[in-house]
């Protein structure tokens, strides 16, 4: 959460950082900040509660000059979002300022340190407490900002991005890390700092991803890395394979919807250059890497959160089916702090979009301590779930900037599907033939997610009819009931209406009681093995005035019958129905969302990246 940007060079800095803010906003965007520094004189802050556009109104007529600067927009952890609690913070002598990703586990013990010393502080947040205490020890030890930097750290629990700009060292941020992400861009006499690549994306493609325990000294012409020993390190540059149209909206209204119509294409991107329908192949060199692990293995821990952990229901299903390997899926949250049995062998899949959440990376930390083989299945190139797994497979869906996740879920479905059939064929419990069949059906779906899409206005229609309802239920059974879970989290995230998401017959013991003629009930009711059973569950809700809403496999006129709307998607294999099922949900979500007036990409509360846990 909160994104951080930074700038240092010929260029007026400030333009470069606001911009860059602007496309980390997903990372939360409740209040944000700069602090500019000039040749000489005082830095200045600005600070404003609310999005990035707000404090670019609140600075109109202000002194903005400056080849230095740092920028902050914030998601709240310790104080409301006010324009007080807003960073960038200043020390206690005014002269250093500090903008900070992450939460400084124990503030409250250093804070009643300070205050015992006769400190006093002008906001809630962990950072203040964190900045006093560098200056506090810069005073007492006569020791340079970079030293009392070090020696702070190391008092400090928890995670932590900081950039920090000195009255008396103009031209020059000093940034550190610990379990927030960091990029470093380097451009001629000059560098830019950020959460992510893109606010350096146009300018650089040459980048250096910051380790944990790692301190930069960042100027125009120079960048030092060094570890919190004071050792030097040498920079490790990477060009970036990433193109500017990638992260801007390209002629959508919002993001998401630029992305769910990415998915014919993302889902391509996916299986490109890894599977062959005529050889019937699938080249996964991750996989390949652990290939006797991954056939010795006796389970597969599936850890993460939110749409990835759906992703990871979904994967149960089928690595279940094609590899009959046993398979739990954990909330990282849970499994990080439940003292988990894990035996030397045991194989983690870890699933995540940014590659950054904090729960799905403590998980597979302490897993891998303990003996288990760590596969990735991550969006984000270079990122820290991507860094830590011992071996893994991008799911190459490009940047996801909605907050709300949909291209990485069809992403991450797409590739664990491909993962579970060459599994399947490794330990042979699927035949040859059956692995064609799948290849073939894998291979049509871009094809049959952009039929969808072309529904997209009819779906737009009947959004309309439900965008009043209060509450709604989305049911679905085997492969479908993760898209059911994911259909219902969708709306909740962009509508702020409430929604469940439960397996259709599960329904009978307690939601069915909140079936009457106001609440919309959407059937995820393609043509499987279970589709006779959820039509019953269908019949019994409409036995029950519930209004029903069906998606369904083309030409099923008995489910159709049964519902008061409905959309069609095309025929396929039961495995990998949900790379489909799901799409009419996230278009569904997004007009009912858009048709309330709701910023869609940016909803209330949430942040696209959680990096506190
Ligand atoms: C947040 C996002 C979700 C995402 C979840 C897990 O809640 O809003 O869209 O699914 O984090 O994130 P990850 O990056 O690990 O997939």
């Amino acid at each position: 959460m909160c994104g951080i940007v930074g700038y240092t060079g010929s260029r007026m800095a400030y333009p470069v950082v606001v911009k860059g803010l602007k496309r980390l906003e997903y990372r939360g965007y409740d209040s944000a900040g700069v602090a500019i520094q000039g040749e000489s004189g005082p830095i200045r802050v600005y600070k404003k509660q609310g999005k990035v556009a707000d404090l670019e109104e609140s600075v109109l007529g202000q002194d903005l000059q400056g080849g230095t600067a740092i920028g902050h927009t914030r998601w709240a952890t310790h104080g409301a979002p006010s324009d007080r609690n807003a960073h960038p913070h200043r020390s206690a002598s005014g002269k250093l300022a500090m903008i900070h990703n992450g939460i400084i586990e124990n503030y409250h013990q250093l804070k009643q340190e300070l205050v015992s010393k006769g400190y006093a502080f002008h906001s809630d947040t962990d950072t203040e407490v964190l900045l006093y205490f560098i200056e506090e020890i810069q005073r007492n030890n006569h020791c340079s900002l970079e030293e009392a930097l070090c020696v702070a750290l190391k008092r400090v629990s928890g995670a932590y991005v900081v950039l920090l700009l000195n009255d008396e060292e103009p031209g020059t941020i000093i940034a550190a890390r610990k379990g927030s992400p960091l990029v470093i861009g380097v451009g001629q006499h000059e560098h830019f700092l950020g959460s992510d690549a893109s606010p350096m994306l146009e300018y650089t493609k040459q980048v250096v991803y910051v380790n944990d325990y790692e301190l930069a000294i960042v100027r125009p012409d120079e960048l030092i890395l060094k570890n919190l020993g004071n050792e030097i390190l040498t920079p490790y540059v990477q060009q970036l394979d990433l193109e500017l149209a990638a992260i801007e909206k390209g002629g959508f209204d919002h993001f998401m919807l630029k992305e769910i119509f990415e998915q014919p294409q993302t889902i391509y991107d996916s299986l490109r250059g890894r599977m062959d329908v005529v050889t019937v192949s699938i080249t996964l060199s991750g996989m390949e890497s652990c290939k006797a692990e991954l056939i010795a293995a006796n389970r597969i821990v599936i850890v993460a959160c939110g749409t990835s952990w759906h992703a990871g229901l979904v994967a149960e299903y089928i690595f279940e089916e094609l590899a009959r390997i046993n398979v739990e899926v954990e909330y990282a949250s849970e499994f990080r702090y439940r003292n988990p049995v894990i035996h030397p062998g045991d194989v983690i899949i870890a699933i995540s979009q940014s590659g950054e959440t904090a729960d799905t990376l403590v998980a597979i930390e302490r897993a891998k301590q303990q003996g288990a083989i760590i596969l990735g299945v991550v969006n984000v190139v270079g990122s820290s779930i991507a860094r830590i797994s011992h071996a893994g497979c991008y799911t190459h869906a490009g940047p996801e900037i909605g907050v709300a996740s949909t291209k990485a879920f069809t992403a991450q479905l797409a590739v664990l599907s491909l993962m579970a059939i060459q599994l399947g064929y490794w330990r042979e419990t699927i035949s040859t033939e059956r692995k064609k069949q799948l290849l073939e059906e894998l291979y049509l779906i871009p094809e049959k997610a952009q039929s969808i899409l072309s529904q997209s206005e009819s779906i737009r229609n009947l959004a309309s009819r439900y965008e009043s309802a209060r509450d709604f239920l989305y049911l679905g059974r085997g492969y479908n009931f993760p898209v059911a879970l994911e259909g219902a989290l969708k709306l909740k995230e962009i509508s702020y209406i409430h929604a469940e998401g439960y397996p259709a017959a599960e329904m009978k013991h307690g939601p069915i009681a909140l079936v009457d003629d106001q609440l919309p009930v959407v059937f995820v009711a393609t043509r499987d093995a279970y589709q006779e059973k959820v039509v019953s569950n269908m019949q019994e809700i409409k036995a029950r005035k519930g209004r029903v809403v069906s998606v369904i496999t083309e030409g099923d006129e008995w489910a159709r019958s049964l519902s008061e709307a409905s959309i069609e998607i095309p025929a396929c294999d039961e495995v990998i129905a949900p790379l489909l099922s799901v799409i009419p949900l996230q278009l569904l979500a997004y007009y009912i969302g858009v048709a309330k007036g709701l910023d869609v990409d940016k909803p209330r509360n949430l942040a696209k990246s959680v990096t506190v846990e």
